[in-house]
């Protein structure tokens, strides 16, 4: 079977509206997914829903709602946002999805057959907003706990715990053979650190169905049913079984119903984009997981920072959200993806200002690409009636060079650096208008053949800019093609060669990309 590029995000819970953090996220994963696409691979891209546990369930009961009721309601609202922001997604997962139950069930049975579960009495603290056990390390000095932990309560309880010690050094070699699985670096060193620090506790995966029934069931003990976070991270593999890719059934000893072959290999994932906050339990309880499993662990984990905003944590409560329906709404699709990408680098934290926000709408995208391209179109269609004159090369060498550099910077998955490469032609070709004067040009029939080779060098550079800026502004991208008069969509890498524009071609009807807006 063919190897698919498969690319995953994580799966929000299904507790309230997406916010910024989560569309930031989905964007990312879009923009390595359609570039991988662009480049010739055959991708993969998965997203979805987490919608069981204790958040969830609190939720739910808020509202006066059944879980099952309050996830459906709820999921038609997330799914419609994942369209909003254009995303390529081949799969949308649901956790509720009985597919998925039969993954994770046979994942627990898997694990309970081989060993590596147990049960116990677990006598101590627990959060309930974290869903998680904590123990005497996790108090600060002052003997307190976290705040985020919320309300923190005495606990007595049987449980089933998946045993993690004795699975560092392998782990810790691991990291260490293999640089790239945990990016950028910091984060790496990060879980290394935490590894060679702390001894591995046993993971807790049951919940008493009499504390909490809101989750799938144990298979072996009815009265309990799975710590949602072991049933949130099977996602990656439940997927790839009901795609028909025999790798997960045949390690889980699962009857495979569905078709081999018929969509080629997922497993192992190629990518997983998270963010910071979850880093220990992909980066530590899923290859442990995996491992158990018999299933091969993924190629890497690229770990993005938080988004606060005006340096503010965003919390529902004080109002200070970034609503980004409310942006893509009034400043459309393609700013808030352009925003986002440009402003924050895959790794680091990040501020949203509205302020920031339109100046690089008025800076980068209307006058900097947006009147490019207008004036590089508008001057075709006036002087030489929008027909494509003879080819010319005087730009060729700046394109090809952004070209390379793109390739190189998609390939490593370094979006913001794209991004730069892509800009550094616009304000070339920006020059170069400046530089050559077109409209003087025009007035003076002895220049005919200059205004020519000026014409086609910009009209040739925005083809250019279309193909390399579709994975980030897909719909921008579009619109260019249209507007010069171009079959297709600029979805394939390959034709970012110069050259593509044909003499004696006419181009379409230029408009404003991005229109100026006075605020
Ligand atoms: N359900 C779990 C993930 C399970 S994956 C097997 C979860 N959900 S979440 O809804 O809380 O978060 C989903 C993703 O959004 C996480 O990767 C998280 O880091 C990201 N973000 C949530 N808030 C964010 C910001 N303010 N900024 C950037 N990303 C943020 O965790």
């Amino acid at each position: 079977m063919n190897k698919r590029f498969y690319i995953t995000t994580a799966i929000d819970y299904v507790n309230g509206q997406p916010h910024l953090g989560h569309a930031y996220e989905k964007v990312i994963a879009d923009v390595i997914a359609r570039s991988r696409r662009s480049l010739g691979q055959d991708v993969f891209f998965l997203t979805g829903l987490d919608e069981h546990g204790q958040k969830v369930q609190q939720a739910a009961l808020a509202e006066g709602k059944k879980p099952q009721v309050y996830c459906d309601e709820l999921a038609d609202v997330w799914e419609k946002f994942a369209k909003k922001l254009a995303l390529t997604n081949d799969d949308f997962i649901r956790t509720t999805q009985p597919r998925h139950k039969e993954i994770v069930q046979a994942s627990l049975a898997k694990v309970n057959a081989g060993g590596h579960v147990y049960k116990t009495t677990y006598e101590g603290f627990y959060s309930t907003k974290e869903e998680t056990f904590l123990t005497e390390k996790d108090r600060r000095p002052d003997g307190t706990f976290d705040p985020s932990y919320g309300e923190v309560i005495r606990l007595k309880e049987d449980n089933y715990f998946f045993k993690l010690k004795g699975e560092q050094q392998w782990l810790i070699d691991y990291l260490e053979a293999n640089p790239s699985f945990v990016q950028p670096d910091n984060r790496r060193n990060e879980v290394l650190g935490f590894l060679r620090n702390n001894e591995l506790e046993d993971l807790c995966i049951s919940r008493p169905v009499a504390r909490l029934n809101w989750g799938i069931p144990l298979p072996f003990d009815e009265n309990y049913v799975t710590y949602v976070w072991f049933d949130a991270l099977v996602n990656y593999i439940t997927v790839p079984a009901a795609q028909g890719d025999d790798t997960v059934p045949k390690a889980l000893g699962a009857a495979n119903s569905r078709s081999p072959a018929a969509n080629g290999q997922l497993w192992p994932a190629d990518v997983h984009v998270i963010g910071k906050d979850i880093l220990k339990f992909h980066a530590v309880y899923w290859p442990i997981m995996l491992k158990a499993l018999g299933l091969p662990l993924p190629k890497q984990i690229v770990v993005h920072g938080w988004w606060q905003k005006d340096g503010q944590k965003m919390s529902k409560t004080t109002g200070n959200v970034v609503d980004p329906i409310a942006v893509i709404d009034e400043w459309g699709l393609d700013a808030f993806r352009f925003y986002v990408l440009r402003e924050l680098d895959i790794g680091p934290d990040g501020n949203w200002t509205d302020a920031g926000f339109r100046a690089r709408y008025s800076a980068e995208l209307a006058n900097g690409l947006g009147n490019l391209v207008n004036r590089s179109l508008s001057m075709l269609k006036r002087y030489r009636n929008g027909v494509v004159p003879a080819r010319s090369d005087e730009l060729a060498a700046d394109a090809a060079k952004a070209v390379a550099e793109t390739r190189a910077n998609l390939e490593q998955h370094q979006l913001q650096s794209a991004l730069q490469t892509i800009w550094s032609l616009i304000t070339r070709a920006n020059q170069y208008v400046d530089q050559t004067a077109p409209f003087k040009l025009a007035k003076d029939p002895a220049q005919a053949k200059r205004l020519d080779e000026v014409l086609y060098n910009l009209a040739e550079t925005c083809r250019v800019l279309a193909v390399l800026l579709w994975p980030f502004l897909p719909g921008t991208a579009e619109k260019i093609y249209a507007q010069l008069g171009v079959k297709g969509a600029p979805e394939k890498f390959a034709s970012a060669n110069w050259g593509g524009l044909a003499e004696g071609h006419s181009i379409g009807e230029p408009a404003p990309l991005f229109p100026r807006k006075d605020v």
